[in-house]
């Protein structure tokens, strides 16, 4: 095989790097896994949320905001729905806007254009709830955190499992 032309696998398909796997024993440790994650986050950031309804996604992504919010001096929102129907709420925190994203309804991965997704991604932070509903259009620079229930017996416990696709790893070590 022509090792100048053959096609690189390692070009094509970035290897997954954990960062870490964290045990949330109740909704106050997920809070503060998304406050640590907030003060890493900087514009153009994608965080993906995965997991399955009620696992804690939109939970997550309230507490990043309030989090962001406080840090660029913002008085926090009252409310930060869930955006099961708009797909999108957006948050202008002044010097970043957080563009909150849940794409369970999105039918088709195109139709994410009409949400504003590359405007998004230009200079704000996308959290992005359902992330598999981009499918080739998710970005691949970002932050996966994938939700899931502890076990039976545990109803408040999660697991989280945190996969760097750029450089989180130095950035979340500090925070
Ligand atoms: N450790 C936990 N982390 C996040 N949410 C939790 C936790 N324990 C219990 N909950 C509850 O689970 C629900 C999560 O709902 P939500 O964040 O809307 O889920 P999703 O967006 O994943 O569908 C909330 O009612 C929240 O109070
Ligand atoms: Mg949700």
């Amino acid at each position: 095989m022509d090792a100048g032309t053959a096609p690189s696998a390692r070009m094509t398909a970035a290897p997954d790097r954990p960062v870490r796997r964290e045990s949330l024993a109740d909704l106050a440790a997920t809070r503060r896994l998304a406050e640590r994650v907030a003060a890493a986050a900087r514009p153009s950031d994608v965080i993906a949320l995965s997991g399955p309804l009620g696992v804690g996604k939109t939970e997550f992504a309230r507490a990043f905001i309030r989090a962001l919010a406080r840090r660029h001096g913002k008085a926090p929102p009252d409310e930060v729905p869930s955006p099961t129907f708009t797909l999108v709420q957006t948050y202008d925190l002044g010097a970043v806007a957080v563009w909150h994203f849940d794409l369970y309804r999105l039918e088709r991965p195109d139709d994410a254009a009409e949400l504003g997704l590359d405007e998004a991604l230009a200079d704000g932070i996308a959290l992005i709830e359902w992330p598999e509903r981009l499918g080739g259009m998710l970005p691949r620079g970002r932050l996966d955190i994938a939700l899931s229930y502890a076990g039976p017996g545990k109803p408040q416990a999660r697991e989280a499992i945190l996969t760097d696709r750029g450089d989180w790893r130095a950035r979340l070590s500090d925070a």
